[in-house]
């Protein structure tokens, strides 16, 4: 496993402990705001914990955005081509905005609420800001059914998004499943040429699967494991980033559908 994997994994289930404690936190203030309860050592204890839930999480996040994913890379390097492939888009910018702003909210609401004498006020701001803070984490999260679809629970198989259907699946593209439209035709070009939005910002350039060469050297096999594994499985580019939530049917049909690309020249 590398380590973009294990960082990957830890803040993709830290998410769930990050949403339970905020839940909590939205239920128990706004309970204890109209009740009119007084603030105790339990607000103070909930409030601290969860709020380092929310920076442990955003602390992964930015290591992902710096160091490790590809997405924020390719959308930092050309912002114009990044905007026009949803994936590069949400990762690079989406996601990582919405978060920002959610775990500020929440830091707002603590100082906010820190200044406050009265406890009913205290519960009060302190809701609200989780409230916001909560909607704007839940709609920053690549949920399954969305474009950037990512799996709620990471690692397990078998969970892969289903997107939206083809917009305009000519018939070149139709031996590919949708998989391919929504996690690699950014790159690879929706024909498989290479010629994807992100390809002029990436070096070395995505494969060109319409070449006669590609594939010949390598087993289904090896395909599938730069699929799952990401180019430095095989010692290519990382820039080929890793799908390690793809299901076996899937790999399958898309080692199918890069052969049938090669086939159609
Ligand atoms: C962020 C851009 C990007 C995305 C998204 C992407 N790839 Fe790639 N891919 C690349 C790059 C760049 C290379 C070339 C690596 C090299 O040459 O070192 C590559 C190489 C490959 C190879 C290696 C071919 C060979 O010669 O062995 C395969 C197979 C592949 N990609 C399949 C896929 C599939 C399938 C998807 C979607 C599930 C996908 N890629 C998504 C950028 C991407």
């Amino acid at each position: 496993m590398t380590l973009h994997e294990i960082v990957l994994i830890a803040h993709s289930y830290l998410r769930w402990l990050v949403l339970s404690a905020l839940c909590f936190a939205c239920l128990r203030h706004t309970r204890r705001w109209l009740s009119g309860a007084g603030w105790d050592r339990l607000d103070e204890r909930t409030q601290v914990a969860t709020l380092g839930t929310l920076d442990l999480q955003f602390l992964l996040g930015l290591i992902l955005y710096v160091l490790l994913s590809p997405f924020p890379r390719a959308f930092l390097a050309d912002m114009a081509a990044g905007m026009k492939s949803a994936q590069v888009r949400f990762f690079g910018m989406e996601h990582a905005l919405g978060m920002l702003i959610a775990v500020g909210l929440a830091h707002v609401g603590r100082k906010r609420a820190e200044r406050r004498d009265e406890p009913r006020q205290k519960h009060r701001t302190t809701a609200i800001f989780a409230w916001c803070s909560l909607a704007c984490m839940l709609a920053s999260i690549p949920w399954p059914g969305r474009s950037s679809a990512r799996p709620l629970l990471r690692g397990l198989g078998g969970e892969a998004p289903v997107t939206s259907p083809a917009s305009s699946a000519s018939a070149a593209v139709a031996a590919c499943p949708e998989v391919y439209r929504t996690r690699c035709a950014s790159c690879h070009g929706v024909s498989g040429r290479g010629d994807g939005p992100l390809a002029a910002s990436l070096k070395p350039p995505p494969r060109d699967f319409s070449k006669s060469t590609f594939g010949r050297y390598r087993s289904d096999e090896a395909l599938r494991q730069v699929i799952v594994g990401g180019g430095s499985a095989l010692g290519l580019s990382p820039l080929m980033p890793a799908h390690p939530d793809l299901s076996e049917a899937q790999l399958g049909e898309l080692v199918r559908c890069l052969r049938s690309f090669g086939s159609r020249e």
